[in-house]
């Protein structure tokens, strides 16, 4: 074959598709339900949006990003990840000038240059919620417990969520001069990439995808023991509001996050079925100030719509989508063509599908199509039918055949 599709894409069809729109429509309507309005934004963003909220010393940013320069020389990225060019949409609209939380939901394909594998892919698509306006334990819960009926809407278990903390601004610092004190006299046993990380942000040594399982990585210092006072009140608030909602989680000091931006509460939605997150997310302080926007704190998390869709077939979650046809028109001469267009025109307007046959004026080849089409309805029309006005309507699903009028087919096919 000539020409494949990219390495690490995906091609949509058929009952793909419908499943695709059946998540899509399914979450969009919940969380529209929560009074979150959808954003669209461009698909490729100046570059400088993802370096500097994502993070230099992150691998989405530092190996994983598809940048180029279009012909003006500008330096463009496709986005890997959706929170930064919601941020860069909020501010750069002035969104925050009317007071009150906002509330935020997008959808659409992402780009990464990682290793495709079943359920990681180059281009894929993520459906996520951003809110802006409050820094509240039970904002944070609220929208953890946002993620969690999304899943149980779509019925959707073997599910783990695990959570953790990675403090203010003031843990943070601390902890990252733990980490730096830590590894400074290990660093020949850490990869290049590490190496980098140690002086840029040392938290990034703990998600490498090459020395994560290391012992060394495995008994570094843990964020737990650089909180602030503060820090620790705000997460045990945010775990007691989970727990009064009873959603069952798991506390991880381990989960840091591969993002710079997060601040405080980060979790993470864990398939049993194949250990990958399904749902991601957490606080960001200092992102919107960081885009010279105001001083308002966000936090949000995005679902991988492939991850749920592999899911959902593993556990057999989809309803039926791939709908019978309503009808197939069977014409017998030229002039019945013109009668079956005519015909069909008036049924699609009646939101019935249709099909029909626009070659073969023999029954044979027509029944043919009809049988491999497998509609509900068959109806057929020649010169008899033409002049009376009155056509052969199959009823395939009861096995039984009817005279009907022309403008009676539409109440016959939809039952009425
Ligand atoms: P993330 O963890 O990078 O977070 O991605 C979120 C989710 O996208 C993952 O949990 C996973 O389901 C899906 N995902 C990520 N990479 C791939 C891939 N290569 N192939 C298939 N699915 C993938 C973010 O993107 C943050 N922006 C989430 C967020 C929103 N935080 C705050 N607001």
């Amino acid at each position: 074959m000539a020409y494949q599709k990219v390495k690490g894409t995906l091609d949509y069809f058929d009952l793909d598709s419908k499943k695709y729109r059946f998540i899509e429509s399914k979450v969009s309507s919940i969380v529209k339900g929560y009074g979150f309005s959808e954003m669209i934004t461009p698909i490729f963003e100046n570059t400088e949006v993802f370096v500097r909220s994502v993070g230099e010393a992150s691998d989405i940013v530092s190996k994983e990003m598809y940048t180029f320069l279009d012909k003006g020389e500008r330096s463009l990225t496709l986005r890997p990840e959706g929170t930064a060019a919601i941020v860069r949409c909020f501010v750069e609209n002035k969104l925050y000038a009317t007071p009150g939380i906002k509330k935020y939901y997008y959808f659409g394909p992402m780009f990464r240059y990682e290793r495709p594998q079943k359920g990681r892919y180059r281009q894929f698509n993520q459906f996520g919620v951003e809110v802006y306006g409050d820094a509240s334990p039970y904002l944070d819960c609220d929208v953890i417990y946002s993620a969690y009926k999304i899943l149980s809407s779509l019925k959707i278990k073997g599910i783990k969520l695990k959570i953790n903390t990675i403090g203010d601004f003031e843990s943070r610092k601390n902890y990252t001069d733990a980490l730096r004190n830590y590894f400074k006299d290990k660093l020949e046993f850490l990869c290049d990439d590490c190496k980098n990380r140690f002086a840029k942000n040392p938290m990034r040594i703990l998600d490498c995808k090459v020395d994560g399982e290391s012992d060394i990585i495995k008994n570094a210092p843990k964020i737990k023991d650089y909180l602030t006072d503060e820090a620790k009140e705000y997460f045990n608030n945010t775990l007691k509001a989970l727990d009064e909602l009873k959603v069952p989680y798991i506390c991880d000091d381990n989960l840091v996050r591969g993002l710079d931006y997060y601040t405080d509460t980060v979790f993470e939605f864990i398939s049993d079925f194949d250990g990958l997150a399904i749902c991601a997310g957490g606080r960001y302080a200092d992102l919107i100030k960081s885009f010279d926007g105001p001083d308002i704190p966000g936090i949000g998390f995005a679902f991988g719509i492939e991850r749920i869709k592999n899911i959902m077939e593993q556990e057999d979650l989809f309803p039926k989508l791939d709908n019978l046809t309503d009808v197939v028109i069977i014409s017998l001469d030229d002039e019945s063509k013109i009668c079956a267009l005519k015909l069909a025109s008036i049924l699609r307007e009646n939101k019935i599908t249709v099909e029909m046959d626009y070659k073969n004026n023999s029954l044979k080849p027509q029944f043919k199509l009809s049988d491999r089409i497998n509609p509900k309805y068959i109806v057929i029309i020649g010169e008899a039918e033409r002049e009376s006005g009155i056509y052969t309507v199959k009823d395939v699903l009861n096995k039984k055949e009817d005279k009907v009028e022309l403008n009676k087919i539409i109440d016959y096919v939809k039952g009425e």
